[in-house]
Order: C-alpha cells, then structure tokens, then sequence
C-alpha cells in the first residue's frame, strides 16, 4: 500500500515551505532502503519518503500535516525491533529520530537524566555510571537501539529480573501528540501522583499513540560488586526447574539466563565453558556493595541448582571473562538463525511455575510439525525466547502451526504472548487469543481518540 504522488508532494512541499532553513528529507530509493526492514525478520517494506527530524518542532509540524493530509507515518529509531514496530506497513513517510541524539542533563543530585530520543540505551549507562550511578534496563541491542524505539516498545532485557523494564525508569517525557501538539508528561521528582498516569500509556505504545521528543529517566545507586555464573545442567528441563526454586530461596539474582540445547550448539565453539554433558546452561548474576556478600549468596545459588542435579559451576574470574559470558549470550539469536537458515522469534511469558512445562510443550509442538524449537531467554522473569527454526520458505505453513501452537500453550499457561518485543505487525494476530473483544475495543477507542485520523504507525497492534 503506498500514498498517492500528489499526497505525498504536498505534503512534501508544506513541510519543506515550514522549514525554509532546510530540513533533513529524503526521496530517494537508496537513502530509503535500510528504513524498510528491522530485525522481526517479517520482510521489507518500503516507505516514501523519510524525514530525520532535528528539533521537536520537525516532528510536531511532520505529524502535524500528516494528520491534515492523511498521510501514514512511521516513527524510527535503530529499527533493532523485533516485532515490526518500526516497518511502514503502508508506506508514506518514515520520521526517524536518530538524529536526535544529545544528552540534555545528567543530574545526579536529583538522580535522573533527560535524554533525546536517539542516544543509544549503552551511552545512558555510560554516562550514568561516571557518576556511580545505573541505568539498569538492558535490551540485548543496548549497543545500538535507540531510548527512544526503547520507550516505545517499552525495552526489557535480563536485568529486568531484579530491576525491570523501561517503563520503571521512564518518569517523564516531552510527547508530540500525532495532531502535533506538544504536551509535557510525568515528572522530575522521586514521587508524583497527579493526574492519570500516562508515562505509564505512552512507555510500550509501540509509536501508535505519539513520538517522544525527550525522555526523562530515574537512575539508582550503581552496585558496587558483580558476580557472574554460568551454570550447566544435563537438561533444560532440571534447569528450568532449578530456576523456580531459586527465586524462593531467599536470593534475589539480577539475571538467570537460561539456553536450551539448541541454543548452545548454536554458540558451540565461541568459548563457553560448558562440559560435553551438558544439554542447558543457566547464567546467573548477582550484584551488591560488598565482594564477601555477594559470594555468599551466589554460592547459595550454585547450591540450590546442585540440589536439581546442575553440573560443576563456573564463576567468571574478572570482568574480561565476565564480559566474555555476555558476547555469547547476546550471539545467541543470530547465531540460532544461522543454524537453521530461518527462525521467528517468539517473547512469550509464563508465570514462573509454568517455565518447565512451557518449554516442554513448545518443543512438543515443533517435533509434530518436524520443526525445532529453541528455547532460550530470561527463564528466571518466565520469559522465554522460543524459536521457530526453518530452512525456507516452503515451511512457512508448518511454522504457523507451530506459532499458533506456542500462543495456545502460553495462553493456557496463564501466560502473555509477548513480554518485551510488542505485539506490532508479529503478534497482532495473536492478541485475541489473550485478550477479550471488550479490551481490545477499549484501546482501540484510546488509539483514535489519540490519533483520529489513524496516521500514525498504522496497522501496527490493530488492524
Ligand atoms: C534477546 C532479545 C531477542 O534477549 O530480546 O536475545
Ligand atoms: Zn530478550
């Protein structure tokens, strides 16, 4: 689907004859190509024209007329998404925000940082770190997504066990409305309470319901001490289930990773110290001021798995090998993808109890379609990155099977189909599955009292 030339010139030339000093837009094909894909693997799709906003008054006169003109419009970050949040679906125009990349204040006193919405998620807990503070949420992209694509699809990562996800550190923001209005959210202190709480609706609206222009986030004291694991049992299923009895033992880990045997034959050879016998590996994190105390509770840890039968344990011995850990870690999705050839990657969440049995049924239901599923993920928040692995094309249809069989399993679980990628393009079609016609009318209700003309990012969570 694509906008009419004469639309879209007009458009064109009302913007341009707003900004006579010039404005950073693009027509032509090359310069657009990359803004057609993310990484949902759902394909290209192609926009028409792409304007890098510089200022938030570029993006409130680009939403502007797109509401005036009816013109379809797709915010963008580092298009690191998994779920399609960024794809234009209709075509029109792509408003990209990676320009807008300037820290605007670090304010330790007040223990917070405004940002603008292109500074990439490592550079926030970077800065904060200078100070002794932290940011805490850590999107396996952190490197290069954008805290801006990180509001909108409110970012999580394997901290958000013990610290969680962005919407917890998101505590104000400046929001251009998709009528362009320019409306200042939320708060600067530790506590607010006035008024509804629309951070809270805005942080994970997936960029349906307006584009933030600056973020304001809370920082925490920065701990001291990190100790890092990487625990391998003989299989996922006594993994997951050690995992469980973790979280009741009295430890309050920052992460518990767990990989599938497929997940580790997909980072085979890249230095994780796991033995032969190994068949899932746990990676656990623990974080405090004091050395002596985190090494008690981190040898608490490594004893309640070795009650679940978990093999010999490694404890990474300085930052370089902790570092180490995490490459691979974050390997594991491109690395799962070149295995088979193809994979859709699923964000499902059970409630902790299920993790064992989710993780069963998934591989269950792939068997009996002759596809594997890989699981791996942030097990200890019942968050799994289950995998579709395909060679091609032509098993597309038995992958939807698949897909729709995980959605079921997970709703029966008690579970939600998505717990950090969105629901976007990827999971649109699974959401009645988890949520009544009542609730899905309701939001729909909100999107267009927000956006009336369906301008903005359409086609993404509803039809
Ligand atoms: C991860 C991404 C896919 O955790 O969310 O690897
Ligand atoms: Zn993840």
């Amino acid at each position: 689907m694509t906008v009419s030339k004469e639309r879209l010139e007009a458009f064109e030339a009302a913007l341009r004859a707003s900004f006579p000093e010039g404005l950073a837009l693009f027509t032509d094909a090359e310069t657009l190509a990359p803004y057609a894909r993310d990484e949902s693997d759902l394909g290209e799709f192609p926009a028409q024209l792409l304007v890098r906003a510089a200022n938030t008054a570029q993006v409130s006169r680009v939403l502007a007329l797109a509401t005036e003109l009816e013109v379809p419009v797709t915010p963008v970050g580092a298009r690191s998404g998994k779920s399609g949040g960024s794809l234009a679906v209709q075509g029109g125009v792509v408003l990209s925000l990676e320009a807008m990349n300037r820290i605007v204040e670090v304010n330790a006193d007040d223990l917070l940082m405004v940002v603008q919405p292109g500074v990439l998620t490592a550079q926030v807990d970077e800065a904060a770190a200078r100070l002794g503070l932290f940011y805490p949420p850590d999107p396996n992209s952190a490197g290069y997504c954008t805290m801006g694509g990180n509001v909108a699809e409110n970012a999580g990562g394997p901290r958000a066990l013990k610290y969680g996800v962005t919407r917890d550190y998101v505590i104000g923001l400046e929001w251009v409305l998709p009528t362009g209005e320019v409306l200042r959210v939320g708060r600067r202190t530790g506590k607010g309470v006035a008024g509804y709480d629309l951070v809270a609706l805005f942080v994970g609206s997936e960029g349906t319901l307006g584009v933030a222009t600056e973020i304001t986030v809370k920082l925490i004291p920065r701990p001291r001490v990190v100790k890092t694991a990487l625990i391998p049992f003989r299989n996922v299923a006594d993994a997951a289930r050690a995992l469980t009895s973790v979280l009741t033992s009295g430890v309050w880990p920052r992460t518990l990773e767990l990989l599938d045997e497929v997940a580790l034959q997909a980072v085979a050879g890249r230095g994780l110290p796991v033995p032969a016998e190994a068949g899932a590996v746990v990676i656990a994190e623990l974080d405090g001021n004091y050395e002596e105390g985190v090494l008690s509770e981190l040898a608490m840890l490594v004893d309640q798995c070795a009650s679940w039968g978990s093999l010999e344990a490694v404890v990474a011995q300085d930052e370089a090998q902790r570092e180490r850990l995490w490459a691979v870690r974050k390997e594991v999705s491109p690395a799962l993808r070149a295995l088979a050839g193809k994979k859709i990657s699923e964000d499902i969440v059970v409630p902790r109890s299920k993790v064992p049995e989710a993780i069963e049924r998934f591989k269950a239901a792939g068997a009996k379609a002759g596809l594997t599923v890989a699981t791996y993920g942030h097990a200890g928040d019942g968050n799994l990155h289950s995998n579709v692995l395909y060679a091609s094309k032509a098993d597309w249809p038995r992958v939807e099977v698949v897909l729709a069989e995980l959605m079921a399993i997970t709703v029966d679980l008690g579970g939600t189909i998505t717990g950090e990628h969105g629901v976007g393009l990827a999971k649109k079609r699974f959401l009645p599955l988890e949520q009544p016609l009542a609730l899905r009318e309701l939001q729909r209700r909100l999107k267009v009292f927000f956006d009336p003309s369906v301008t903005l990012n359409p086609g993404k969570i509803w039809d």
